[in-house]
């Protein structure tokens, strides 16, 4: 066991009128994740630590934080992967309000995801109920749409996008490769009521294709090429109608 140095940005509304960073000192095992130095540092010296996470396997998406300037998931995070010379720094994730330490408000991500409808909206027309009709997928088009489902809504991918942090009204990552979800969905009959929701300066069109996203996102979703898939549709629509 040796000892490892996190240095964590905390925001206490309460009490602080600006973020600070505070130094702690924590034992660390082999094969520890840096979400278990947190939870060390909570029980054994600051009760009041705050930071999200429940299932600690990758899974519920909920302890997205910037670790050494990346974001990354916490409980993904090997210590020995990230651990330096310096302290292992900690932030609330970029592009969202600090709250209090690492808890980030996830209104505008929620929001962003509403907004482009993400339900599958069946043909109202179709007589065959949609669970007997017989559907095809090429393989290569069924592996997106299977990556794509994937989510965990863990925010990493709104936090590593450069373009929602200097356009906050950017749709953002998330909400777009879950629209290329639904829209890629040979069951779903939605493509007209969705389309406004990407079709618009603030949609689709404002992502530069930078892939810090796909990058970033800790389920390997290929999040740039979706929404690329998304533009080429849209500007097939255009061409032929
Ligand atoms: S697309 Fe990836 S990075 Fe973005 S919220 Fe979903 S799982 Fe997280
Ligand atoms: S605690 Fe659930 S994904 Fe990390």
């Amino acid at each position: 066991m040796d000892p490892v140095q996190l240095e964590v940005r905390r925001f206490n509304p309460e009490r602080d009128k600006d973020p600070h960073w505070e130094r702690f000192t924590v034992e660390s095992y082999p094969g520890d994740v840096v979400l278990a130095l947190l939870m060390r540092v909570r029980e054994e010296q600051d009760g009041s630590l705050a930071f999200r996470a429940s299932c600690r396997s990758g899974i519920c998406g909920s302890d997205g934080m910037v670790i050494n300037g990346w974001p990354r998931l916490a409980c993904k995070t090997q210590v020995a992967e990230v651990a330096g010379d310096g302290p292992i720094r900690l932030e609330p994730l970029y592009n969202l309000a600090c709250i209090k330490d690492l808890v980030v408000d996830q209104t505008p991500f929620w929001d962003k995801f509403q907004s482009i409808l993400p339900w599958l909206m069946p043909d109202p027309h179709e007589e065959e109920p949609v669970e007997e009709r017989r559907m095809t997928l090429e393989p290569e088009a069924f592996d997106m749409l299977s990556k794509a489902s994937d989510c965990i809504f863990c925010q990493i991918c709104y936090a590593a996008c450069p373009i929602v942090g200097l356009d906050p009204a950017f749709t953002g990552p998330q909400a777009l490769i879950k629209a290329y979800r639904f829209e890629a969905d040979p069951r779903d009959a939605g493509t007209a009521e969705r389309t406004p929701t990407l079709d618009n300066p603030e949609g689709v069109w404002r992502c530069r294709t930078i892939f810090n996203c796909t990058e970033a996102c800790p389920k390997g979703i290929p999040i740039t090429r979706g929404i690329q898939v998304l533009k080429r549709s849209m500007v097939r629509e255009g061409l032929t109608h």
